[in-house]
């Protein structure tokens, strides 16, 4: 039984570096070029495990090249794949450019991502042994909906990171215990709610501040800051989904939130100094010497 189950994508990132983002007509040359795994669910996945979390991972791989490198990489990093399913068709794949300050941008091609529906008798069971139940939004809307109602039916802790930005329904909403955002997101969510503070929609809100750290928002709580390590960041892609990865297993081990928080600023900030996704997830014991320092 896993203590974290993750819903989500599954990418094969095509990871560009450059002197700097090309604008619309302009080409530039490549400084650097690597095929590595990513996409939000697996990221969000491999940074519960590497955090020390027993992870499942609900997903949806092609049946290709890309699809057999992701299930090889999850079965390394120890994640339970049994509701992993191989659809006709390609695997998700994202194209980024990185430049030298670490900044990025993304293009995702969903893939078989676009297809992870509807979910089962069997991934409804995982989700209701778990403690905590993580999702974000390179999957249909429905099921991470679904996702969610089975969570609430199971006493199983839903968090939610809210990208890439989208419309959330009310439904949706109504059944989750934790939000995570970061600034652009937090701030589409309340202009198209109308709500003041995002714990009206949701109970526990975390905003994350990249090199800024992270906010806990508790309804009816004080704010609570935690400042990130200064760190000299590469690529900071992915760092958002460490967050959240090393976040739910620190809950799922029955961490009060400040201290899930820290541990998952910590994370992150260990992430952005190493390039790609996956690769620069890291792992428990790295995550405890950087907190004692
Ligand atoms: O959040 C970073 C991820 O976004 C990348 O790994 C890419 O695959 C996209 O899903
Ligand atoms: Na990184």
């Amino acid at each position: 039984m896993a203590a974290v189950v993750v819903v989500g994508s599954a990418n094969v990132d095509q990871v560009f570096r450059v002197d700097r983002i090309p604008e619309p007509g302009e080409t530039v040359l490549s400084t650097g070029f690597a095929n590595a795994r990513g996409g939000k669910g697996q990221n969000q996945a491999v940074a519960a495990a590497r955090a020390g979390a027993s992870t499942a991972f609900i997903a949806a791989i092609g049946d290709d090249g890309f699809g057999r490198l992701t299930a090889e990489g999850l079965a390394e990093d120890g994640i339970d794949s049994s509701r992993l399913r191989t659809l006709d068709g390609p695997t998700g794949t994202a194209l980024i450019a990185v430049d030298p300050r670490g900044e990025n941008t993304i293009i995702v091609e969903a893939g078989a991502n676009g297809r992870l529906a509807p979910l089962d008798e069997a991934d409804r069971s995982v989700i209701a042994a778990a403690s905590v139940l993580v999702m974000q939004l390179e999957i249909p809307l429905e099921t991470v909906a679904e996702a969610a109602a089975a969570a609430r039916a199971g006493g199983t802790t839903a968090l939610l990171n809210a990208a890439p930005i989208a419309e959330l329904p009310d439904a949706l909403l109504a059944n989750l215990d934790v939000l995570v955002v970061n600034e652009h997101e937090a701030a589409h969510l309340r202009s198209s709610s109308g709500a003041a503070e995002l714990t009206e929609l949701v109970p526990t809100v975390v905003v994350t501040l990249g090199a800024e750290g992270a906010e806990l928002h508790r309804r009816g709580g004080d704010v609570v800051r935690v400042p990130a390590p200064r760190v000299t960041a590469v690529d900071a892609t992915g760092a958002g989904d460490t967050f959240c990865g090393a976040f739910a297993a620190a809950l799922a081990e029955g961490a009060e939130a400040g201290d899930a928080v820290r541990f998952a600023v910590t994370a992150a900030s260990l992430s952005v100094q190493e390039h790609g996704a996956v690769p620069s997830i890291p792992h428990r014991a790295a995550i405890d010497a950087a907190l004692a320092e």
